[in-house]
């Protein structure tokens, strides 16, 4: 057993309680390799924001668990070394059993999601009770209610059903779980709605039907200054999508959440926002333009290391001018 107190990492609650206080988000961004783990680090040190690292399943499955913990522990060591201790959550995201989430919580994970949204609302929350084994270590836990279209680690669900506001007291009560993932509107993946639920502006770029703001404020009516989770949060940024089909890629009618609304979100009791599918883009899009403009390049740095340069590029951004959380660690 491993606290992760020991290895430098925090929990959740008090970065969640001065994010709602100050209007702001705090970034969930996944990583899968030690590249996406640098730019997570380094962006955020240069904007002093606190950052939550973000494992899946699929990650760890990738990756191996046991070396993706340690780079967590790194990551605590290189962020200091960069100059500023930010606050760093170590986070598994779409846990989907008591087993996985307590071998997290046993290597050193500070946070777990327990998701059980696919699930009828009693299962859900009986499997949600993962908080019992979490909290006698301080770890915090995610709950979600609600369905988010798109594929999450190794569940997909075609449609989308919006999170009852209805439910959340009782949920929030019975489990006990620190912060709430709700569907409003969010998916996963880069093709969060099909052309036919947009609209197009005038240069045929797809426009998604807006986040429902009304569910949102119905939800922190019944919870005030509840901790709330917004996943599904990339923007799929049309600019790397134009540089991955100009360069041998074909993504097709990719479309995401628009920025000003998640900054919106961000002023209100949303305080984690996910973001993992634009970090892909970015990478995808500086790999594809070094492949086709020097095709004799095969030294992996030097197509992996203009990928590590964008995509803190973008986190530097999101957390800039878009969660608000830049600036927020003294
Ligand atoms: O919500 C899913 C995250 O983007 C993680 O994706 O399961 O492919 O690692 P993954
Ligand atoms: P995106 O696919 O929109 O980046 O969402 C990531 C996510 O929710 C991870 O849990
Ligand atoms: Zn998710």
């Amino acid at each position: 057993m491993v606290s992760y107190k020991d290895l430098g990492l925090v929990n959740t609650r008090e970065m969640f309680k001065k994010a709602i206080e100050g209007g702001y988000a705090i970034p969930a961004f996944n990583f899968n390799n030690m590249e996406q783990m640098q730019a997570i680090i380094s962006a955020c040190v240069e904007c002093s924001s606190p950052v939550i690292l973000q494992v899946s399943s699929g990650a760890r499955k990738y990756a191996n668990q046991t070396l993706l913990r340690y780079m967590a522990q790194g990551a605590v060591e290189y962020a200091k070394e960069l100059g500023k201790n930010i606050p760093i959550v170590l986070h598994l995201d779409h846990g989907n059993s008591f087993e996985l989430c307590k071998n997290c919580i046993d290597m050193g994970f500070s946070s777990v999601m327990i998701d059980g949204s696919h699930l009828p609302y009693d299962e859900n929350v009986a499997l949600t009770k993962v908080v019992d084994y979490a909290h006698q270590f301080d770890v915090t836990v995610e709950g979600e209610l609600g369905v988010l279209a798109g594929v999450e680690d190794e569940v997909s669900s075609e449609v989308a059903h919006y999170t009852r506001p209805e439910e959340v007291v009782d949920f929030v009560t019975k489990t006990g779980v620190d912060s709430l993932a709700i569907s409003i509107g969010t998916s996963h993946g880069a093709n969060k709605f099909k052309p036919e639920q947009c609209t197009r502006n005038e240069e045929g770029i797809l426009l998604p039907p807006p986040l429902r703001f009304d569910i949102l404020a119905e939800i922190e009516k019944q919870l005030p200054g509840f901790p709330i989770v917004l996943h599904g949060s990339s923007s799929v940024p049309q600019e790397y999508v134009k540089i991955i089909n100009t360069h041998g890629g074909a993504l097709k009618d990719a479309v995401g959440i628009p920025e000003e609304q998640l900054r919106q979100a961000a002023k209100s009791a949303v305080c984690k926002i996910n973001i993992d599918s634009d970090g892909r883009l970015a990478m995808t899009a500086m790999v594809r333009k070094v492949f086709v403009d020097n095709p004799a390049e095969f030294d992996p740095r030097k197509y992996l290391g203009p990928a590590r340069d964008e995509l803190k590029k973008l986190y530097k951004h999101k957390c800039e001018n878009v969660l608000g959380s830049a600036g927020r660690v003294e």
